[in-house]
């Protein structure tokens, strides 16, 4: 029996969203819902993995999960037409993710990167959920049997255990899989979609690092929440080299810096980077004001957006409650499923 088409992806509610976020996810998601059947989730039970200081407490907690679905809504995201909702409120991703405790490899969890660079040095005092963390995102996929996932760069590693995992029921339970009418496999190996021009946008002070929430400076990224003098002072302060920018993409490589401002302003302009050198090779200075114009025009409208939502944060709380009646009614039944298969009596 052939599953539907169906992408997810998730967000975690930890400090503000940045440009990486937005032209590495959110555009793509935007783009995928007339294509897809489509569940985007503020990934709440992933946030708290980290020390409480980092994700900023209860109050905090709440108010960024809120943030992140107004920033889907305000960027394009139609939550009547697709799935929104926080993953909390769902309670088969944590029932699944457990059952994938026991099908996950502790050797394959130690390999993926982004624990061992969360965790640093102090590794004996990281969480138990910070280590499992990628279980709990192959169940967010794999209760909703999801076939595809956009996401950047940063999150292959992850996807690809996912993969694994789903490989290994199918393959554990195969039988009981075939003898529960599901045929020779239970779960999808999902594809991830990591596409376009901006997989993996890079810090504004270092180019040879990601942009990301939990940079100690704040010029290294440019939020979403960031008015428009903000914008212009974060390019304009954003580090370059003397070189002039080249007429063509073979001009680019090794200038990490050069590089990610102009996949930053081909992304925002929908144009190729061949386009973009063409048209403004040349000193920085002049790129650097086009750039914060394509900016401040395709972020002000959602900024502005976003405030005005979070203005009703009731209305936020209840599209993300009806969204996840509608994530459940999807979930709870493979869920159920997952527990004929493994062979855990049930109501
Ligand atoms: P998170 O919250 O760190 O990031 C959300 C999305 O933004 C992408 N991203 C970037 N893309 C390009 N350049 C960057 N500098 C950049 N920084 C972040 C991420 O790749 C991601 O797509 N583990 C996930 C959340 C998650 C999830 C899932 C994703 C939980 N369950 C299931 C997909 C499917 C995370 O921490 O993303």
């Amino acid at each position: 029996m052939a599953l539907p088409q169906r992408v997810f992806s998730g967000v975690q509610p930890t400090g503000n969203l940045h440009l990486g976020n937005y032209l590495g996810a959110i555009t793509r998601f935007v783009e995928l819902q007339d294509s897809y059947d489509c569940i985007y989730c503020v990934v709440d039970l992933h946030a708290i993995t980290v020390p409480l200081s980092v994700w900023g407490g209860p109050e905090g907690l709440r108010t960024a999960t809120r943030q992140v679905t107004a920033a889907f809504i305000a960027s394009g995201i139609d939550p009547e037409r697709h799935i929104v909702f926080n993953q909390s409120q769902v309670g088969e991703h944590a029932e699944l993710a457990w059952v994938f405790n026991c099908v996950a490899r502790l050797g394959w969890l130690s390999r993926m990167t982004q624990f061992k660079e969360k965790a640093g040095k102090d590794r004996e005092n990281a969480s138990v959920g910070l280590f499992a963390y990628p279980n709990l995102m192959a169940a967010d996929i794999l209760v909703y049997r999801a076939t595809h996932v956009p996401v950047g760069e940063d999150q292959k590693q992850h996807l690809e255990l996912a993969r694994d995992i789903a490989a290994k029921f199918n393959h554990d339970f195969a039988e009981s899989i075939a003898a529960n009418g599901h045929g020779e496999a239970f779960f999808p190996l999902t594809e991830p979609l990591i596409t376009g021009p901006a997989t993996r946008v890079m810090s504004l002070r270092d180019g040879t690092k990601k942009m990301s929430k939990s940079d100690s400076s704040d010029y290294s990224r440019i939020n979403l929440t960031d008015d428009a003098d903000t914008i212009a002072l974060k390019f304009r302060k954003a580090r370059t080299d003397p070189e002039p920018l080249p007429t063509e993409i073979d001009g680019l490589a090794d200038r990490p810096e050069a590089s990610n401002l102009v996949g930053i302003f081909a992304a925002l302009t929908g144009r190729s980077t061949d386009d973009v050198l063409a048209e403004f090779s040349g000193p920085f200075s002049r790129f650097k004001e086009v750039l914060v114009e394509a900016a401040v025009s395709k972020l002000s409208p959602i900024n502005a957006e976003m405030r005005r939502l979070m203005s009703e944060p009731d209305q936020i709380d209840a599209i993300l409650t009806k969204g996840a009646e509608r994530a459940q009614a999807i979930a709870r039944p493979n869920m159920d499923a997952v527990k004929d298969i493994v062979g855990l009596l049930r109501r």
